[in-house]
């Protein structure tokens, strides 16, 4: 546990030096001495079911009042890690009496708070902390005085962050493209905003928002919103985001960044060293833009561009609007990764115009982004690739399922008392997709495609609860063709954990080649060199090694391996399920890429398995523990809080 430990300390002394250098500012936001301990699922479990399209993740009080317009201008103060400066407010109020703005806070240090009565006429407001709550962080609590009775009013907050804000990671130099100068950028879904924007931090409120950011000269700053193409010399950047978002979808990276246009609408922004390598691994982005607006109606955000961010990003991609942030790792060099571009621009549709209301309803954003990335699939690259690509989903999802809580295994999840971003899985991801695949084959495609064009048309720019959804689902496709569902079964798919028996399940005809000569080379019928791996695409590849039995002798991995160069393959997600195996069979030779790709990669569906496997026995666990000790200062703080409690948990079997 050191590592945990040397960096509380860390953060300690951190934290005393900006207690010290802002003592006597009205609050110094500090975690309450004493947590309110937070529901456990079990208690919460217990309580009446949660109230559908209330949000339990934010301590603002968005029933009273809903902020419409945010307007920021930040330091980016890479010495100190820090974000300082001030975000302006535009507050429309909708309980006539309500004389308190309660906003989301998490590890923030407010230093005013003021009411911009008209040009020029400022109010100094009080303001204090409220109850910290672990998995929610701190309401600001603002005191109106008599006096703001307009509509709207505005207030300023100034303001900066703390270096452990959950939302944001300083990459140094090391860890960047061109090691030369430092990166950073933002992650605020889901709950993640709030450390480092004071703001309502719920899906279920958009706003549009400007922003000025002030870099060190000669990098560039970018964020979901218009980006200038060209590099600003002084270093001061301005955007503007136009259409309203929820919080979640605001986001900032910073680095030594360069811009190569891909089409006409879309381009990426990347450190030097991997500009070419993306702009051609992701060439057929003009064109997945052109078949999802065929598929799915217009694409509203004007221009579509993307972000190449540290190998470091705990996410394969994120969907900011705009501008969708990008792990380096599905840079594979022959585009068989892609998918999660199509993923992403997916949800410029679900998700970013209809948007999940509570992150109960996450299933609204992921389930129907992954049928529509499979559509695009289809369209761009045929059945085949889509077939294997729905098959590696249903795989992950029944894994994932294996281990879930059977409460957790269901759509419409109860996350009361949890930080949804603990509670990360593929249900809301494959799950989703599968029902809305039941709902195709029962209703036929063309209607189903009508249903959805539809859908996105009359909820745009809204958030939407589980039960909107299923109200409209009635009223728009259910009311056509009656006979072809049931309401008991839609219930089943919403509501109970599993997959439903009457599901419609992905086969994938390429798959069962696979699955018969691993079973030859595996009874010792044909050697690795025969095997048709030379053909193999990086699914056939990943089906072929993530099938393997528990056990497999380590002269067969040495064969393969030689037959192969599986130790050293440049694709990170074959490497993943390759290494998964060596673990297993304690296949020492590719012990030395395991411990490189864990200090280098912080994508959480890639290292959090290993670690995982890693801690099954004791000697695994030692090593775990061993390579964790240097990887950790690496990653970011979402994958930290993932794998803290699984790496120094007690291994299994001994320890
Ligand atoms: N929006 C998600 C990432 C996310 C979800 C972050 C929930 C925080 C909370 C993004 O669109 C996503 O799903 N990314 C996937 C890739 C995809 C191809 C399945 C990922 O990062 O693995
Ligand atoms: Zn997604």
């Amino acid at each position: 546990m050191t590592t945990t430990t040397a960096s509380r300390i860390a953060g300690c002394r951190r934290y005393l030096l900006i207690l010290v250098a802002f003592a006597g500012l009205p609050w110094a936001a500090a975690p309450a001495a004493t947590p309110a301990t937070p529901a456990t699922p079990a208690a919460t479990a217990a309580l009446a079911p949660p109230q559908p399209g209330r949000d339990y993740h934010t301590l603002a009080n968005i029933d009273e009042f809903r902020v419409r317009h945010l307007e920021l201008e930040l330091q980016v103060l890479f010495e100190q890690q820090v974000l300082s400066g001030i975000a302006d407010l535009t507050i429309e109020r909708l309980a006539p009496d309500a004389r308190q703005v309660r906003l989301d806070t998490r590890a923030l240090t407010i230093r005013n708070v003021w009411w911009l009565r008209g040009p020029g006429d400022v109010v100094g407001l009080d303001f204090q902390k409220g109850e910290y709550d672990p998995a929610l962080g701190s309401p600001l609590e603002i005191d109106l005085p008599a006096g703001i009775d307009t509509p709207t009013f505005k207030l300023r907050l100034s303001y900066q962050t703390r270096p452990e804000a959950s939302g944001l990671q300083w990459v140094p130099p090391a860890q960047t493209a061109g090691k030369t100068h430092p990166y950073l950028y933002t992650q605020s879904q889901a709950i993640n905003a709030r450390s480092w924007i004071p703001l309502q931090d719920s899906p279920q409120v958009r706003f549009t928002y400007y922003a000025t950011i002030h870099v060190p000269a000669g990098l560039r700053a970018v964020m979901s919103a218009s980006n200038p193409l060209e590099l600003v010399p002084d270093g001061v950047y301005q955007f503007e985001m136009s259409q309203p978002i929820p919080s979640y979808l605001l986001a900032l990276g910073v680095g030594k960044l360069e811009f190569q246009a891909i089409g006409r609408r879309t381009g990426v922004f990347a450190e030097a060293p991997v500009l070419t390598a993306a702009a051609a691994e992701f060439a057929d982005v003009e064109q997945m833009l052109e078949t999802s607006e065929q598929l799915f109606g217009p694409y509203r955000w004007g221009r579509y561009d993307l972000l190449i961010l540290p190998p470091s990003f705990p996410f394969g991609g994120m969907e900011n609007p705009r501008l969708s942030f990008i792990t380096p790792t599905v840079l594979a060099g022959d585009r068989s990764l892609v998918s999660l571009i199509a993923h992403e621009l997916a949800h410029s549709w679900s998700g970013n115009l209809v948007t999940n209301a509570t992150w109960r309803d996450l299933w609204l954003n992921e389930g129907f982004t992954v049928f529509l990335e499979r559509r695009i699939v289809q369209a761009l690259y045929g059945e085949r690739r889509h077939d294997m690509e729905d098959t590696l989903g249903l795989q992950d999802l029944r894994a994932d399922m294996a281990d879930l809580p059977p409460a957790d295994t269901r759509l419409a999840i109860d996350l009361r008392g949890r930080d949804p971003d603990t509670v990360f899985s593929n249900v809301p991801y494959d799950k989703g997709r599968l029902f809305l695949g039941w709902l195709e084959a029962r209703f036929g495609r063309a209607a189903f495609d009508e249903f959805l064009r539809g859908y996105f048309d009359h909820f745009a720019f809204q958030s939407i609860s589980t039960e909107q959804f299923r109200a409209w689902l009635d009223a728009n496709l259910v009311a056509k063709q009656p006979a072809a569902v049931t309401a008991a079964e839609i219930d089943e798919w919403l509501y109970q954990p599993g997959l439903p028996r009457f599901a419609v399940l992905p086969q994938s005809p390429a798959f069962a080649e696979v699955d018969a000569a691993r079973g030859e080379w595996l009874a010792g019928k044909r050697t690795a060199a025969s095997l048709p791996g030379k053909d193999w695409t990086t699914h056939e590849w990943l089906h072929f090694l993530n099938k393997f039995p528990p056990r497999t002798p380590a002269v067969k991995l040495s064969e393969l391996d030689a037959a192969f160069g599986l130790t050293q393959i440049g694709n990170n997600e074959i490497a993943h399920s390759w290494l998964r195996i060596a673990i297993r069979n304690s296949y020492e030779p590719a012990f030395a890429r395991l411990a490189a790709y864990l200090e280098t990669i912080g994508r959480r569906k890639l290292i959090k398995p290993l670690y995982e496997d890693l801690m099954k026995t004791p000697a695994g666990a030692a090593l775990a523990r061993d390579i964790y000790a240097r990887a950790r200062a690496n990653y970011h703080p979402i994958a930290a809080a993932t794998l803290d409690p699984i790496v120094f948990a007690r291994a299994a079997g001994g320890g």
